[in-house]
């Protein structure tokens, strides 16, 4: 996840504006004085039972400028008719909530706790538990879209898997989108605040992008929450892996799958734009 710019969020960035989040705890836990929150399913607490926090953390106006760029880049690639999207990933629904008044939208997450926050936003959206790595809906769309979510794979193959499967539900023509946040050349380490309150809960954290293995695959976002409900207060830490692989690899797999691939400028906030992946697939 990259944090949104924007009221929740008060960015204060070491190096870059890349900040990304990511997911599954699958490295040793390091010493923290904080509590590390893990559970056996894979997923991480703010999936799961920080769920109900989750619009103060990621706003879901504040996606409104990147969804404006996915919507028009389909526009321009795909070739008509251009009606339903498929969101690999879509967690609590952000980019959907912009993107259904031109889309008839799927989202797919593998977190029910995300998909239930997203059918309270886009009740008249379609929502399918689903590992967009072994998914098969059995039906093709016009646009697929995978997120920041697509950052959760952390090994090649999986990675090689999720676009398979972004692959095989475009139809012919169609176009995908792959939001990565960072590849292994852009990554920088960077910190950002978060500051947030609505309807009685507010929190306070901070997200730490870092990577103590330039060598491997992954890099870390540890985040360290405080969260205030009327006078109850409690910290959590959670710990993310994220995928990081060379811009080459992620082309390569891109092509290997079929796709024809070019580069897609996204804006992100006050910071500027970073690249993304739009990739149409042939007729
Ligand atoms: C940052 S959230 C996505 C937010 C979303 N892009 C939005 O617009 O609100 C990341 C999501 O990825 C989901 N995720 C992680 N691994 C996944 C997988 N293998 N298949 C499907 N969803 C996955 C998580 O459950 C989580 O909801």
């Amino acid at each position: 996840m990259r944090l949104a710019k924007g009221l929740a969020v008060a960015s204060r960035r070491n190096v870059s504006p890349a900040l990304s989040a990511a997911w599954r705890s699958t490295r040793p836990e390091r010493t923290c004085a904080l509590k590390v929150t893990r559970r056996a399913h894979g997923t991480t607490a703010l999936y799961d039972e920080l769920v109900r926090w989750y619009h103060l953390i990621d706003p879901p106006q504040d996606h409104a400028d990147e969804a404006e760029c996915y919507r028009q880049a389909f526009e321009r690639a795909v070739r008509p008719p251009l009606v339903t999207l498929l969101d690999l990933g879509a967690g609590a629904g952000h980019n959907v909530l912009h993107l259904k008044r031109r889309f008839t939208c799927t989202l797919v997450d593998v977190s029910e706790a995300m998909l239930s926050r997203s059918r309270q936003l886009n009740p008249e959206c379609e929502h399918i538990v689903g590992d967009m790595r072994t998914v098969h809906l059995g039906r093709s769309f016009d646009a697929v879209l995978a997120h920041d979510a697509i950052m959760y794979m952390t090994s090649e193959d999986g990675l090689a898997a999720a676009i398979t499967t972004a692959y095989e539900h475009v139809r012919p023509g169609g176009a995908a989108i792959f939001a990565l946040d960072a590849t292994r050349e852009t990554f920088v380490e960077e910190t950002e605040q978060i500051s947030s309150r609505a309807g009685g809960l507010s929190v306070e954290g901070l997200a730490w992008s870092w990577d103590p293995d330039p060598a491997d695959q992954t890099f870390l976002t540890d985040y360290a929450f405080m969260l205030r409900d009327g006078n109850a207060l409690r910290v959590v830490h959670d710990r993310h892996v994220e995928g990081l692989f060379p811009e080459a690899t992620w082309r390569r797999l891109l092509a290997a799958a079929g796709f024809e691939t070019e580069s897609l400028a996204r804006p992100i906030g006050d910071s500027g734009f970073d690249t993304v992946f739009l990739c149409k697939r042939p007729l």
